[in-house]
Order: C-alpha cells, then sequence, then structure tokens
C-alpha cells in the first residue's frame, strides 16, 4: 500500500492535533510543512520529525506531496484549497471549509476541473462511535429521525483569539455552530428556511446564537455561543426512540440509545489518537482509491450545512 504523503499549512494547535493523529493512520505520513512565520514552521517540523520545511506556499505546492492539510484560519481556506487544487494535489481543508458560499463553490468547481479529491476535515462524521450509531439508525433503532437538538457554548477564550476577531471571520457560528450544522444536515438534509435569534459581542462577532431550522426531512434547533457556558450535547430524535450524544458530542465517545418503550442502551467507543486519524484515514482510503469525493461527507454536505450556519450569521450580524 503506497503511503500518502502530506504536507501541512498552518502549523497551530489544530495542525499538531493533525500530526499526532496521523501516527494512527496506516501508510500516511508527514513530510513536509509550510507556515507563513517559518520560525515557527522550523520548529513544529523538529518537534514532529518533518523532513522538509518550505519557506513558501509556491514550493510545498511544487513539492511531490499527494495532499495538503489545511489548518490555518478560517478566511484563508478557500484560496489555499483552490491553489493546492489547482497544483494537483488533494486536500483536507479545516472547518469551515469557506467563509462564503461563493468561495465554496468555486474551491468545489476548482476540484471538479482538477480532478482532485477535496474534503473538509468535519470530524465527528468518522468518529467510530458515531458509525456505529450511523449503523443502527440504518438499521431501524430509532425509526426515522425527524428533529436533531444540538450545541454548545464556551465563555473562555482569552482576548485577541482569533474566534473573537472579526477580520478572521471570527464568531461561534463558523467556530463550533458549523459542527451542530453538519448534524442537523446530515440526519435531515438541506434546510428551506433558517430562523435566528443571537447576540453580537464587544468585539463584534456573534456570541451568541440559537437557530431552528426546516430541512427535507425534518426540523433542528441549535445554539451556539462564546458568552456562556453551555453542554455539549445532542439529540438525534427519531419516530421510535433517540440517541443522546455526550458532551462534548463532536468528539463522539458515548451515547444512549433509548426506545420509544423506555429500553436504554449505553453506548461507548472511546477514539484513540487525536481524533482527527479517523477523517484523515477515511481521506486516505479515498486518495487511494481514486474518488475525488467523499460518500460520508459529499460537497452538497459541507454546502448545506455552511449555507444554514451562514443563513444564521447574516441574521444575528444584521449582514
Ligand atoms: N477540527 C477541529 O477539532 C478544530 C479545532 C480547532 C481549530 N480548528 C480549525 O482549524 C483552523 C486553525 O485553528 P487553530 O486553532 O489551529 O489556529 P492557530 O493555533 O491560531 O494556528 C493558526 C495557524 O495558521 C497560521 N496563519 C494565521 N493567519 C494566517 C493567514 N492569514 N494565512 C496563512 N496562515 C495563517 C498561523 O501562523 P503563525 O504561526 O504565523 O501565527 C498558524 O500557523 C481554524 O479554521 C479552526 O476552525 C479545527
Amino acid at each position: 500500500m503506497k503511503a500518502i504523503r502530506f504536507g501541512i499549512i498552518g502549523t497551530g494547535s489544530i495542525a499538531q492535533r493533525f500530526v499526532s493523529g496521523l501516527a494512527h493512520v496506516p501508510q500516511a505520513e508527514a513530510v513536509a510543512v509550510f507556515n507563513r512565520t517559518t520560525s515557527k514552521a522550523n520548529l513544529f517540523a523538529a518537534a514532529n520529525q518533518i523532513p522538509q520545511i518550505y519557506a513558501t506556499l509556491d514550493e510545498l505546492l511544487a513539492s511531490d506531496i499527494d495532499a495538503v492539510y489545511i489548518a490555518t484560519p478560517h478566511p484563508s481556506h478557500a484560496a489555499l484549497s483552490i491553489a493546492a487544487l489547482k497544483a494537483g494535489k488533494a486536500v483536507l481543508c479545516e472547518k469551515p471549509a469557506a467563509v462564503t458560499l461563493a468561495e465554496l463553490d468555486e474551491v468545489i468547481a476548482t476540484a471538479q476541473a482538477a480532478q482532485r479529491l477535496y474534503m473538509e476535515a468535519m470530524k465527528p462524521a468518522f468518529f467510530p462511535l458515531y458509525r456505529e450509531i450511523r449503523e443502527r439508525i440504518a438499521a431501524g433503532a430509532i425509526g426515522e429521525v425527524k428533529f436533531i437538538r444540538a450545541g454548545f457554548s464556551n465563555p473562555t477564550l482569552p482576548a485577541g483569539h482569533a474566534v473573537l476577531d472579526p477580520a478572521q471571520a471570527g464568531g461561534g457560528l463558523l467556530d463550533i455552530g458549523i459542527y451542530a450544522a453538519f448534524l442537523a444536515v446530515d440526519w435531515l438534509g438541506a434546510t428551506s428556511e433558517v430562523q435566528s435569534l443571537g447576540r453580537i459581542g464587544a468585539t463584534g462577532v456573534d456570541t451568541f446564537a440559537s437557530w431552528q431550522s426546516q430541512h427535507q426531512h425534518g426540523i433542528s434547533q441549535l445554539y451556539c455561543g462564546l458568552d456562556v457556558a453551555g453542554s455539549g450535547e445532542a439529540l438525534i430524535a427519531g419516530t421510535q426512540g433517540y440517541v443522546l450524544l455526550h458532551d462534548k458530542w463532536w468528539n463522539p465517545a458515548r451515547a444512549t440509545l433509548v426506545t420509544a418503550t423506555g429500553e436504554r442502551e449505553e453506548l461507548a467507543r472511546a477514539p484513540i489518537g487525536s481524533g482527527l486519524n479517523y477523517e484523515t484515514a477515511h481521506f486516505c482510503e479515498l486518495l487511494r482509491s481514486g474518488q475525488q469525493e467523499s460518500p460520508i461527507l459529499p460537497h452538497a454536505k459541507t454546502r448545506a450545512a455552511l449555507q444554514m450556519t451562514l443563513q444564521s450569521r447574516q441574521a444575528v450580524l444584521g449582514i
């Protein structure tokens, strides 16, 4: 089996978790890195035994890597994805995939024109527990899913964090809300209507949003915030029972399945590695088998989740 050779763009906290996860992915390795601050790339490469450091993005993209993992702030995701795809590399890009729908559409069109694999790094979809729940629900464990409730709010971000910065497309919705949007879209399909309430904090980003949506197959009720403490649980409700994903549901490790007649079953699948290894392993399998889009996270799902998040963001920010 051919090893997939990754180049990493950005060397912050999530890039470190990605590299830690790679140790748990068969036949995949980080062989090169680029960061806008080369001194930090040097430290990152040394700490993680990455042999090649490039001073420019162009040099990284001209090298013999198979794929890039993009781990920079939100507004840079689309342009970096497009540059990598045009250079013939497969792209695994951190969430959110883009900060506007127009940007995402350009990324997807570029991936299609270049005939290269492109996937958003929407990690919960690939965790073992989430996959088990998918199988159980497909087998009829809770009937037909018609309602999703999910959210999280974390008021502990330090001043100056990118998520509090409007210039970095900050705010709870694009940071953590996008996970809840993914969950809703994953089970219920795209939205036809989104209703939102929220507030804007001192720095000008959305610091709380509560939004409910009508989807193709049901209704979702979601929240996210940066100014109150809220637990990260998720409810997947079906016609014959429900699954409660326990805190923090987007790193799914424990859940309770309850049938309409009250029978309870505790589900637990502790993830190994950093958890990012599951999405990476899936991405590598797609790349090896010549696929350009994930059947688990197709482009349309990434788009539908971004669309409902941006609709809510526009309503909350009044833009
Ligand atoms: N999947 C997950 O669980 C998860 C968790 C956290 C974050 N994320 C996502 O990952 C992304 C990065 O978050 P993080 O927490 O890793 O951030 P971080 O620790 O601040 O790291 C950001 C990295 O991007 C670089 N960078 C900053 N601005 C840039 C720009 N304009 N162009 C190119 N590179 C730039 C930084 O370079 P310098 O070293 O020069 O500052 C740094 O290497 C975010 O989009 C976030 O949504 C995902």
